[in-house]
């Protein structure tokens, strides 16, 4: 089981609950709907019940030696709001100027703690709006809150995904402003390929009902475009001044419908193939519809956890 020494990219990564690091995750990510707990109107104050709750979960996490990522989860008004769509970006910042005012940098440092600005940005953020929203962002932490977010060590390690929500094919587009480096920026992509085999039966998810059978055996041909979409991956992170940390986000086969061993196979495969090439990952998700865990029987589903961490499973 890797420590919180453990470089991050090195990390196993999933959701806060007691057992998570002893089953050999090392770290969490906590997705969070800011928007749902925010005054819709000027000043935009983040409850205070429920920043306290986020903080709470992030010190049991740190605890427990999990390095912990937290980011703004399904803020939809962004996405959205077509009429108001510069207020609901003027909210975001104010998202994280109220998360950079309370996670500052000498009491969550910043191998433990990472800012990841916005899950799947979609719809009314496309790649033009995401990448002005990038400068702004990036710009608020490390400049305008550079008194809490920076300090001799280094800055707040920020996560920044892609447009189109989060896969791989807009990362070509992705421009970050000059101040990212390797030290301060984690690349993150979600990688969900096949769509109809990883999301066969989604409720949420329009026509998955008639993907329902797709199989994943892990035929060459099967591999080999997972394999093109992260040689996409590589290849970007080769060109030069980048050599970043590149975390899979969320990766994960929804599991109603999907036969068990095929969930497996693919889970292993990608996260072999992303140890492999150095890059962290998430698993998504912890207990629901594609979770490891089961919370009805308490104990972990072993075979996705085997190819999660074939190492750690047999001790469960
Ligand atoms: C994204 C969505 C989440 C969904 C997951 C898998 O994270 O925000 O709601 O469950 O992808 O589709």
């Amino acid at each position: 089981m890797a420590s919180s020494s453990t470089p991050f990219h090195e990390c196993r990564t999933y959701y806060l609950k007691s057992g998570i690091s002893q089953s050999g995750f090392s770290s969490v990510r906590i997705p969070i709907r800011w928007s749902a707990h925010t005054l819709p109107s000027d000043p935009n104050t983040i409850d205070d019940a429920f920043m306290s709750r986020v903080q709470e979960v992030v010190d049991q996490a740190i605890q427990e030696n999990l390095k912990v990522i937290i980011n703004t989860h399904h803020f939809n008004e962004l996405f959205y709001d077509d009429r108001d769509y510069s207020y609901q970006r003027s909210r975001l910042l104010k998202f994280w100027q109220q998360i950079s005012n309370r996670f500052p940098i000498s009491q969550y440092g910043e191998e433990k703690l990472i800012f990841e600005f916005l899950n799947e940005p979609h719809e009314d953020v496309g790649v033009r709006e995401w990448n002005s929203l990038v400068v702004d962002l990036t710009n608020l932490v490390w400049n305008k809150n550079a008194n809490t977010q920076n300090n001799a060590l280094g800055q707040r390690k920020v996560m920044i995904g892609t447009a189109d929500w989060g896969g791989v094919a807009k990362l070509p587009y992705l421009r970050l402003p000059r101040a990212a480096n390797p030290k301060n920026t984690i690349i993150t992509v979600h990688f969900y390929e096949p769509f109809k085999f990883t999301h066969q039966g989604a409720s949420w998810v329009e026509g998955a009902d008639g993907w329902i059978g797709t199989r994943w055996l892990a035929t060459q041909s099967q591999r080999n475009v997972l394999l093109d979409y992260l040689n996409v991956v590589d290849k970007w992170n080769a060109a030069p001044n980048r050599g970043f940390e590149i975390n899979i986000g969320e990766f994960g086969v929804y599991s109603l419908y999907a036969p068990p061993e095929d969930q497996q196979a693919w889970t292993a495969f990608i996260t072999r193939e992303a140890e492999k090439r150095g890059y962290s990952w998430n698993y998504w998700e912890y207990s629901s519809g594609f979770g490891a865990y089961d919370p009805h029987s308490g104990h972990w589903r072993k075979a996705l956890l085997g190819g999660l961490i074939p190492e750690d499973v047999d001790s469960l």
